[in-house]
């Protein structure tokens, strides 16, 4: 079932997301179940729990190729579930986010270039990875709305952040 996404505003974004205890369940299932058609039907690259307003430590993302991100390298379907993240070195990379949260937007956000995260899927099995590229920084901008954090947050330089139908008209943005 397609959800409303709530928009940048609602306090319930803002929240810090609760861990899941019960892995495997019905009502889990059904939030996934959820929580991809919602972001299929909007052209997301991912979706967090809490855009849904559930304040559960869920995020999915992953996508062959996605029209809002038309640079970007396929990412596999993942469901991750009470994620740990740890960078691999303190280097940073700059690249255009938006979010279904903040629709219309876009801003130049930089994200740790490579990490280790760390999770669950949906029966409770731990699992792990390493990444770099958008695959690196799609974890960061999900897992970050678990702790109440939207991309604006991280904006340092807001001459680099407007509407995307504005961005496109004028001067090409460099990434
Ligand atoms: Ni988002």
């Amino acid at each position: 079932m397609i959800r409303t996404v709530l928009r940048m505003g609602d306090r319930r974004l803002l929240e810090t997301a609760k861990p899941v205890e019960a892995f495997d369940t019905p009502e889990l299932h059904a939030l996934l179940s959820d929580m991809l058609d919602t972001m299929k039907e909007l052209d997301g690259a991912g979706l967090a729990a809490p855009q849904i307003g559930v304040s559960l430590r869920v995020v999915i993302f992953g996508f062959e190729a996605n029209a809002r991100y038309p640079e970007a390298a396929p990412v596999p379907y993942t469901v991750l579930i009470n994620p740990q993240l740890t960078p691999l070195s303190d280097e940073e990379t700059e690249a255009w986010e938006g979010c279904l949260s903040v629709p219309g937007l876009r801003g130049i956000v930089p994200r740790w270039s490579r990490l280790h995260y760390s999770g669950y899927d949906a029966f409770g099995r731990r699992f792990e990875h390493e990444v770099d590229g958008f695959h690196a920084r799609v974890v960061q901008h999900e897992c970050d709305h678990l702790d109440g954090i939207l991309y604006p947050m991280r904006v340092r330089d807001f001459s680099r952040f407007g509407f995307t139908d504005v961005l496109q008209a004028g001067s090409t943005p460099e990434e």
